[in-house]
């Protein structure tokens, strides 16, 4: 399979997230393994958001975040429940938006490149599965337009698990 990222010019947020929306469902279109769509998910992420240098994922794993598929620099791998940005979104069930890592109280820095932030919840079933990290090397890079087309893409990722196989 060869798959093409469009790199179609897009000229608000809204017309990227809806663009990436369609490219994430025909790229995971079949597939129900839930590392191969992560994976994929975050190399789309990285490769068509401008201005983001780590994308991807921290899994619940025995009571703890524990690193999963992602793009960018090398990263931590164990992060507590409650701490850094991921374990307050994984303890609130909550997606957190941070203007400015350094002003974030128990920010775990993985790359000192990032200066933003945006951390996604994935809640299936009622059950917290984990979370998506975005970072930015710029100062409020991520806000609410951010957020809920993530979020979007997000609900297209949590559904390819629900294929059914055979
Ligand atoms: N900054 C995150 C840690 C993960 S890295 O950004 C990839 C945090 O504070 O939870």
């Amino acid at each position: 399979m060869t798959f093409q990222l469009a790199h179609q010019e897009t000229n608000s947020k809204a017309e990227l997230y809806a663009l990436l929306q369609s490219q994430l469902r025909s790229l995971l279109e079949g597939e129900r393994d839930f590392i191969a769509n992560a994976a994929n998910f975050s190399s789309l992420l990285y490769h068509s958001l401008p201005d983001v240098n780590w994308a991807g994922f921290y899994l619940l794993k025995e009571g703890e975040l524990v690193l999963g598929p992602f793009q960018g620099q090398p990263a931590c791998v164990r992060i507590e429940i409650g701490k850094g940005v991921c374990g307050t979104a994984a303890q609130e069930r909550q997606t957190i938006i941070v203007e400015n890592v350094h002003e974030f109280p128990g920010h775990i820095a993985c790359d000192t490149a990032s200066n933003s932030e945006i951390v996604m919840p994935l809640v299936k079933d009622g059950e917290l599965i984990g979370v998506l990290d975005l970072d930015s090397p710029s100062l409020a890079r991520f806000d609410e337009e951010d957020a809920e087309g993530l979020n979007e893409l997000v609900k297209v990722f949590l559904d390819s698990m629900n294929l059914k196989s055979g």
